[in-house]
């Protein structure tokens, strides 16, 4: 906990904080045990199905996923604009009511993480300051691990605005950052097609053995020259080599000295597909532009024919960030309780089929109305899409895990 100088202070903070633990007023139907080998799906308000959760899923879960709503004060099919009345407040005020709405949310979320879980929240430009300094204070600053920026649309032109925006953000928090596993993932495949030489080893691609750039005070054990086939020296082109000569000498069957194109000896590295036994893996980076909001969309037009909720994610950033934070074919379970259209379980539902996880996903979304016909509410909306995702997939020969359906009822 940070120290309270630094903490983050709004009118309604105390009594937000009193909601994380007063009484849901509410009971779940049915009644619920956890089965970690089913989907589970709950309509009603987060606030109360986190508390009616808590008992039994208290650090339980592996990757929490939410995407809020952002306090854009559009108009949208969920309740976007964080004021008392239509006339709207002030701009503080505004920012006040998001705020009592998140806090004890977070809180909440915070207890269900594993001590090796991690927490990704989507936010834009109106509340991502207000975002960091809550997760910062509730997982501490120490278990930050990035804020990705996403590439959400490419608007190019003369608009009105001094700046046209393309991005939002992805905060990442580990719940103990000790305990977080690095994520990685697979190369992509124009990234493989770089390794284009072949030895007894496999494919290899060939990397400079001179250091790039240059250093003032190079370290003395990484400049020494290397003999080239002729017997002549290679001198080190820039500050340093990449390694120490006896590292260079014990790995020598991974050192290729080659004449370059104007009869001059290059030294490089061979750097291999195949590591220790499987593909080579990279670590995923803090800028993602791999797919955008109208892909997203599209994904709801195929399933609906129409678009019943505004700017659903694309389902490919929320896989790319589960795989990312868990093993190939886990069955850890994956949280996300502003569930909107589902996406989170077709994404789930998409990684288990690909790579044979049982990863369960737990999701939310409230039973406020909507005006499309057969879909009495959002709830429902979100229902309809993990069932219809969860029927493709069993069509093209999946067994994806079933779904358990709760509902919160008011006690009366
Ligand atoms: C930005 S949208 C999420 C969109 C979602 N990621 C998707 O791809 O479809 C936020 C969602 O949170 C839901 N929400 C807002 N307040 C909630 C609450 N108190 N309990 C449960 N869901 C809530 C809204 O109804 C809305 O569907």
């Amino acid at each position: 906990m940070l120290p309270s100088a630094t903490r983050l202070l709004w009118p309604g903070r105390a009594s937000s904080e009193k909601e994380a633990s007063d009484n849901p007023g509410c009971f779940l139907e049915p009644s619920f045990h956890y089965e970690p080998r089913t989907h589970l799906f709950f309509e009603g308000d987060n606030l109360a199905v986190l508390k009616l959760l808590l008992p039994e899923l208290s650090e339980k879960i592996r990757v929490l996923y939410i995407d809020p709503p952002y306090n854009t004060g559009n108009r949208m099919l969920y309740h976007d604009r964080f004021r008392k009345d239509a006339q709207g407040l002030s701009g503080t005020d505004r920012h006040d009511h998001w705020l009592s709405m998140i806090y004890p949310r977070l809180l909440l979320g915070h207890r269900l993480l594993r001590r090796d879980g991690v927490l990704f929240a989507s936010i834009d430009d109106n509340e991502v300051h207000h975002l960091r300094s809550l997760l910062d204070e509730i997982f501490g600053e120490e278990n930050f691990v990035s804020m990705i920026t996403w590439r959400k649309k490419v608007v190019r032109g003369r608009g009105n605005r001094h700046i046209l925006p393309q991005t939002e953000y992805i905060l990442v928090y580990a719940r103990e950052i000790g305990a977080l596993p690095p994520f990685s993932e697979p190369l992509s495949p124009a990234m493989q097609r770089e390794y284009l030489h072949h030895d007894d080893h496999g494919p290899f691609k060939k990397i400079p053995f001179a250091k790039s750039g240059t250093r003032q005070s190079p370290r003395p054990n990484l400049v020494y020259p290397i003999e080239a086939p002729d017997k002549t020296r290679i001198e080190c082109p820039t500050h340093q080599w990449r390694w120490s000569r006896e590292t260079f000498e014990r790995r020598a069957n991974e050192i290729l000295i080659e004449r370059n194109r104007n009869g001059r000896w290059s030294v490089y590295t061979k750097q291999y597909l195949k590591q220790d036994g499987g593909m080579r893996q990279r670590t995923p980076e803090s800028y993602y532009d791999r797919v955008t909001t109208t892909d997203g969309t599209k994904e709801m037009k195929d399933l609906f024919g129409e678009v019943l909720l505004d700017f659903p994610k694309p389902s490919r950033l929320i896989r790319d960030l589960i795989k990312w934070a868990t093993p190939h074919g886990s069955s850890d379970p994956v949280m996300d309780f502003f569930a909107g259209s589902g996406t989170t379980g077709q994404a789930v539902m998409e990684l288990n089929m690909e790579d044979g996880g049982a990863r369960p996903f737990i999701l939310v979304e409230t039973a406020n109305p909507t005006p499309h016909p057969g879909f009495p509410t959002i709830g429902s909306i979100c229902r309809e899409r993990i069932n219809r995702c969860r029927d493709r997939l069993v069509k093209e020969g999946g067994t994806p895990l079933s779904i358990k359906e709760f509902r919160t009822v008011p006690v009366s």
